[in-house]
C-alpha cells in the first residue's frame, strides 16, 4: 500500500486495471460442503482467490487453561499454502498470519452462539490455496459458511468485503496491483440484516468523507454476498436431503 509508483490504476474512462468499474467486485463463487472429514466446510474463489475453510467443534477445549467457563471459544487458523503467491511462501505462522487469524476469530466469535457451548472449542482453518488479495475477507466469508455448514448456532452470516482508494479513486474490492500501489485498503467485516460492523482496518490513508463512501460500497456489496452464501447453504441443504431421501429409498 502507498508505494507510489507511475501505475495507472484508474484509465481515461475510469475504468480499473481488469476493466472493473470503481464499484464492481470481481466475481466470486461459494460452495459448501466440499470436505468429508470435517464438521462443516466451504470453498471461495472471489476473483484469483481460492480459499477453504474447514470447522471443528464444538469439541472439548485444549489446552484445558483455554477453556472458558461460560462460553465456547473460536480458534482459527489462517494460513497461506507455499504455493498461494509468486514468491513460495515460507510454511508455517509469521507475523501476518497471526494477526489475521485473531482478527478472523473476534469477527466470528460475535455471531457464535459461543454460550451455549462452555469449556468447549469451536476450530476454524482457512487455507489459502491460491492469493490475489483480499484474502482474509475472502477467508472470513467461507469460514461463516462453514460454520453454518457445521450447524452450529450463530446470530447470523458475516461478510468479509474490502474497499479502498487507488488513483485518488475510492473502489471496492482491490484487486492486487491495487493493493500494491494503491493509496488506502479498509478491510471490513459486516452483518447485513443487523448492520453491524464486526471488523474494521484501513491501511494507507483517507479523508473522512472518502472513508464514508468506501463503507457504504462495502456495505452495499456485503449484501450481495450475504445472498451468494446463503444460497450455498441452501444448495448444500438440498442436496444432503435429496441423499437422505435416496438412502430411505434404497432400503425398501
Ligand atoms: O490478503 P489480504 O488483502 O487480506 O492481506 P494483505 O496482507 O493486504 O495481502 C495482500 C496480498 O498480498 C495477498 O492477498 C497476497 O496476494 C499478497 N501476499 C503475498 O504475495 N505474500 C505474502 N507473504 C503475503 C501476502
Amino acid at each position: 500500500m502507498g508505494m507510489k509508483m507511475d501505475i495507472e490504476l484508474i484509465d481515461k474512462n475510469g475504468l480499473r486495471i481488469d476493466g472493473r468499474k470503481p464499484e464492481e467486485l470481481r466475481p466470486i463463487k461459494i460452495e459448501a460442503g466440499v470436505l468429508k472429514r470435517a464438521d462443516g466446510s466451504a470453498y471461495v474463489e472471489w476473483g484469483k482467490n481460492k480459499i477453504l475453510a474447514a470447522v471443528y467443534g464444538p469439541r472439548e477445549a485444549h489446552p484445558r487453561h483455554l477453556q472458558k467457563s461460560n462460553k465456547a471459544i473460536v480458534q482459527v487458523r489462517y494460513n497461506m499454502a507455499p504455493f498461494s503467491v509468486g514468491d513460495r511462501k515460507r510454511p508455517g505462522p509469521d507475523r501476518r498470519s497471526v494477526e489475521i487469524s485473531k482478527i478472523t476469530s473476534e469477527a466470528l466469535e460475535h455471531v457464535v452462539m459461543t454460550e451455549l457451548f462452555p469449556r468447549s472449542s469451536i476450530d476454524v482453518f482457512i487455507e489459502v490455496l491460491q492469493a490475489n488479495a483480499g484474502t482474509r475477507c475472502a477467508g472470513l466469508t467461507a469460514a461463516s459458511v462453514a460454520l453454518a455448514d457445521a450447524g452450529i448456532p450463530m446470530k447470523d452470516l458475516v461478510v468479509g468485503v474490502a474497499s479502498g482508494k487507488v488513483d485518488d479513486v475510492v473502489v471496492l474490492d482491490l484487486g492486487k496491483e491495487e493493493d500494491n500501489y494503491g493509496q488506502a485498503d479498509v478491510p471490513m467485516g459486516y452483518i447485513p440484516r443487523t448492520g453491524e460492523i464486526v471488523l474494521l482496518q484501513m491501511d494507507g490513508d483517507m479523508t473522512q468523507e472518502e472513508l464514508f463512501k468506501a463503507m457504504e460500497m462495502s456495505m452495499d456489496a456485503a449484501k450481495y454476498i450475504y445472498g451468494l452464501q446463503k444460497e450455498a447453504l441452501r444448495k448444500r441443504y438440498e442436496m444432503i436431503a435429496r441423499e437422505e431421501t435416496e438412502e430411505i429409498e434404497g432400503v425398501q
